[in-house]
């Protein structure tokens, strides 16, 4: 009997060194310790055993249970042992990871360059007026001094809605807006919006694009006033060393009327390629309020003068970050957007 016990016991450690989980331990358990161990055929002969026989048995048995007991005890210990470790290590967790970057969206290079105009000016005392993007011909055109029969009013030139209204091809009638609701008062404001134009696309063309619209109108304003304006605008946007020029030009709505030009900020007036080699860069066409454009208003040009500038956003922002082709702005690639 004695030698059965051992070679139960034997039997055991084969079951419990195989035993790889919880679960199959306590089936090994169940086996040996329970009501259908092997345990029973032992105990069955126990009853035909003499009184000392007995004794010895009992003493073999309970030391057999004791044992399975220990060992399964100690095997719980190393299994449990080792599924913490497998689950740690598939669990694992570097804390040293960095976190998940949320990109976050940020402003249109043209609004960016709005805002930073709108910034400058308004340092120097301006205001931000708004106008409409339908027009009237009236305010488009008529009270721009341009009158019928003006090449800019073409039909290929402008979106007509109908005879009367059409998409606004520059930011100029803005002024007319303003100096009437102004009512005779003096008047400093610059007005950003997009204009629209019936032009085919290609890299410096776009049927729509933004301008803003600068307007001054007071006593005693002279083009010297214009000039330091616009020197200080630009150096603000350029930097300090920035020279301004002016060139005679025509618009219908100035007289007299300037291109104005900046020392090329990327070669400092040397000549390079994104000045062609002039050491100039034009920028805007600006200019002393035409006296008809005052009037049709209602302000006398005996008394108010006033200059007036519109300046391409698109084209400041092209020369700043030295982007060739405008379409880029309209295509709304985050690869481009980005790096703004
Ligand atoms: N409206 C002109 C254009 O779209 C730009 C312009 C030129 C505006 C001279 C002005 C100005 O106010 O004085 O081409």
């Amino acid at each position: 009997m004695t030698e059965r016990l051992m070679s139960l016991k034997t039997e055991v450690m084969e079951e419990l060194k195989k035993a790889a989980s919880v679960h199959e331990l306590n089936a090994v358990k169940a086996r040996y310790l329970g009501k259908k161990s092997p345990l029973q055929e032992v105990l069955a002969l126990m009853k035909e055993a003499d009184p000392e026989e007995k004794k010895e048995l009992g003493k073999a048995i309970n030391e057999f249970k004791g044992f399975v007991e220990r060992e399964l005890e100690e095997r719980l210990k190393a299994i449990t042992e080792q599924e913490i470790q497998k689950k740690l290590e598939s669990e694992r967790l570097d804390v040293t990871l960095p976190g998940k970057t949320i990109s976050l969206g940020r402003l249109h290079p043209l609004t960016q360059i709005i805002q930073e105009i709108e910034d400058i000016c308004i340092g120097m005392g301006y205001e931000i007026a708004e106008g409409p993007e339908i027009e009237t011909d009236h305010y488009n055109f008529e009270l721009m001094n341009l009158p019928k029969g003006h090449p800019a009013r073409e039909m290929q030139d402008s979106f007509y809605i109908d005879v009367v209204n059409l998409l606004r091809t520059h930011t100029s009638p803005v002024q007319a807006r303003v100096m009437q609701k102004a009512g005779g008062k003096p008047i400093r404001i610059i007005s950003p919006g997009k204009v629209y134009r019936r032009d085919n696309d290609d890299a410096t063309h776009s049927h729509q694009f933004m301008q803003i619209e600068g307007l001054v109108v007071d006593k005693d304003i002279t083009m010297t006033d214009l000039k330091g304006t616009l020197a200080l605008l630009m150096r603000k946007m350029f930097g300090d060393e920035l020279e301004i020029r002016f060139r005679p030009s025509f618009f219908p709505f100035t007289e007299p009327s300037v291109e104005v030009d900046v020392t090329c900020f990327k070669c400092g007036g040397k000549g390079c390629p994104l000045c062609k080699g002039t050491g100039w860069l034009e920028v805007l066409g600006a200019g002393m309020v035409h006296p008809n454009v005052l009037r049709m208003s209602g302000y006398d040009p005996e008394e108010n003068q006033g200059f007036a500038f519109g300046l391409g956003i698109e084209r400041i922002a092209m020369m700043r970050y030295g982007i060739d082709d405008i379409r880029y702005f309209y295509l709304n690639d985050p690869r481009f957007l980005k790096q703004f």
